[in-house]
C-alpha cells in the first residue's frame, strides 16, 4: 500500500492559513527566484528566535549539511566523528569532500551521540564532531562542546528534528559553529523541500554567502556592496524560490500554533501508553529534565525485532501507518566503503532493529490518535 492510501497516515502536511496569501504576494511583486523579501523574513525570524548569527535558507537540510562541510575545507582522508544512527545526509554532506564519517555508538536513553565515546575515537585527522538531536531531544552539549574546546574542533549540529527544541535553556541550533535545520514534508515546519544554514561562527558567514550562490558574490551585488559579481569560490545553487519561503514564512509564523497541537498529542500518547509500555517492556521517548522538546516525533522501543515486525502489521492491518526509523550507516554499503566504525556499536544496531514511529502530525484528529492508541493496546503479537 502507498503511504498516502492509509486511512491514517505516517505524516500529512498542513496549512497553517497564510501560505497561499504569501505565494500570491510573492508572484505579485514579480520575485519569484531566491533571497526575495519572504527569505529575508523567514531568515530573520529563525535568527531572532533561534539566537544565532545568521540564517541562509537551503534548497534542503542535506544542502545545508553540504555548505557546512564546503565550510570545513576538508580535504581527502580527513576524519568527521558522527552517529552512525542518523539519516544519510548527515554522513554523505561530509563524503561528498572526500571525508571519511567515523561512527559513534548512541546512548542508550535519549538515542543521540554517546558523549562519552567521543574521545577515545580522536585522531590527528578528526576535523569536527556533527551531532544529531534525534527527536529535538538535546544531546550533551556541556560535555560536548567542553571537548570541541579542549580538541579545537568545530561542532555541526544537524538540528532537522529539532527546530525550538531547547538544551539548558538554550535553543537547539544555537550551540555549533554551524547547524542544519530541515523543512522537508515531514518536519513540524514545513515548505515540502527546503533547509537552513544556521551560523553562530561569524567569521564563516561571508564565505557562506559566497558558497549558496553558486561560489559567486551575488549577495553582496544584490545589497549594493559591489558593482559586479564574480566567480570566487566553490559554490553551487543553494538558494531555495521565494515562492517556497513565502510558503515557509506562513509556517514560521504558526510556529506556536503548530507546536502546541504537536504537544498535545505527544502527550496524549506518552500518558496513554505509559502503564502499557511499563508491563510489555517497551521504550518511550527519553526527555532529560534539561531539555525542552519540539514535539518532533512519537518513538516506542519495541522490546524485540519480531515484535517491532508484529505491531507495524497489526497497525496496517487496520489502515495505520507507522514506520522505522534509520538503518545504521556503518551496515550501508556506503557506510562500509567510506567510513570507519569507532568501536563497536550495539545500541544502534538494537534501537535500529526495534524502533517504531507512530503517526505523528499537527492535522492527526483526536478520533485518528484514539484508534491508534486502541491498536496498541489490545496488541498481542509480543
Ligand atoms: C537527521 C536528519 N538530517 C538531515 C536530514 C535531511 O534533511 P532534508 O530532507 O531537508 O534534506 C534529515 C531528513 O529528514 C534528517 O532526519
Amino acid at each position: 500500500m502507498k503511504p498516502t492510501t492509509y486511512a491514517i497516515p505516517f505524516n500529512r502536511p498542513g496549512l497553517a492559513g497564510r501560505e497561499f496569501r504569501y505565494m500570491a504576494a510573492a508572484l505579485r511583486r514579480g520575485h519569484i527566484s531566491g533571497d526575495g523579501i519572504f527569505t529575508a523574513r523567514c531568515q530573520a525570524l529563525l535568527e531572532r528566535k533561534l539566537g544565532v548569527s545568521k540564517a541562509l535558507l537551503t534548497t534542503s537540510g542535506t544542502h545545508a549539511l553540504e555548505m557546512a562541510a564546503l565550510l570545513l575545507d576538508l580535504q581527502p582522508g580527513d576524519e568527521v566523528l558522527l552517529p552512525s544512527f542518523t539519516f544519510v545526509s548527515t554522513a554523505n554532506a561530509f563524503v561528498l569532500r572526500g571525508a571519511r564519517p567515523v561512527f559513534v555508538d548512541i546512548r542508550p536513553d535519549t538515542l543521540n551521540l554517546d558523549e562519552s565515546l567521543i574521545e577515545a575515537q580522536l585522531t590527528a585527522r578528526t576535523r569536527a564532531i556533527v551531532v544529531v538531536h534525534y527527536a529535538g531531544v538535546g544531546c550533551e552539549m556541556e560535555a560536548i562542546l567542553k571537548l570541541a574546546r579542549r580538541y579545537r574542533l568545530p561542532v555541526i549540529e544537524d538540528n532537522a528534528h529539532g527546530l525550538f527544541g531547547k538544551y539548558r535553556g538554550q535553543p537547539l541550533g544555537s550551540f555549533g559553529a554551524l547547524a542544519a535545520q530541515s523543512f522537508h514534508e515531514t518536519k513540524n515546519v514545513t515548505c515540502g523541500e527546503g533547509g537552513a544554514l544556521l551560523l553562530n561562527d561569524r567569521r564563516l558567514i561571508a564565505r557562506a554567502e559566497l558558497l549558496r550562490e553558486k561560489g559567486t558574490d551575488r549577495s553582496r551585488f544584490f545589497r549594493g556592496e559591489v558593482d559586479k559579481y564574480t566567480w570566487r569560490d566553490l559554490g553551487s545553487s543553494y538558494v531555495p524560490s521565494d515562492l517556497l519561503a513565502a510558503f515557509l514564512l506562513a509556517q514560521l509564523e504558526a510556529h506556536r500554533k503548530i507546536q502546541r497541537r504537536r504537544r498535545h498529542i505527544w502527550e496524549t500518547y506518552f500518558g496513554r501508553l505509559r502503564g502499557w509500555a511499563g508491563d510489555h517492556g517497551v521504550g518511550l521517548p527519553v526527555v532529560p529534565a534539561h531539555c525542552a522538546i519540539p514535539w518532533h516525533l512519537f518513538h516506542l522501543v519495541m522490546p524485540t525485532p519480531a515484535a517491532r515486525q508484529a505491531l507495524l502489521a497489526a497497525l496496517r492491518a487496520r489502515g495505520i501507518l507507522g514506520t522505522f526509523h534509520y538503518l545504521p550507516l556503518h551496515r550501508s554499503p556506503m557506510g562500509r566503503l567510506h567510513g570507519r566504525c569507532g568501536g563497536r556499536l550495539p545500541v544502534t544496531e538494537q534501537v535500529s532493529a526495534r524502533l517504531l514511529r507512530l503517526p505523528f502530525f499537527a492535522g492527526l484528529t483526536p478520533r485518528g490518535q484514539e484508534q491508534v492508541i486502541k491498536t496498541l493496546l489490545a496488541f498481542k503479537g509480543w
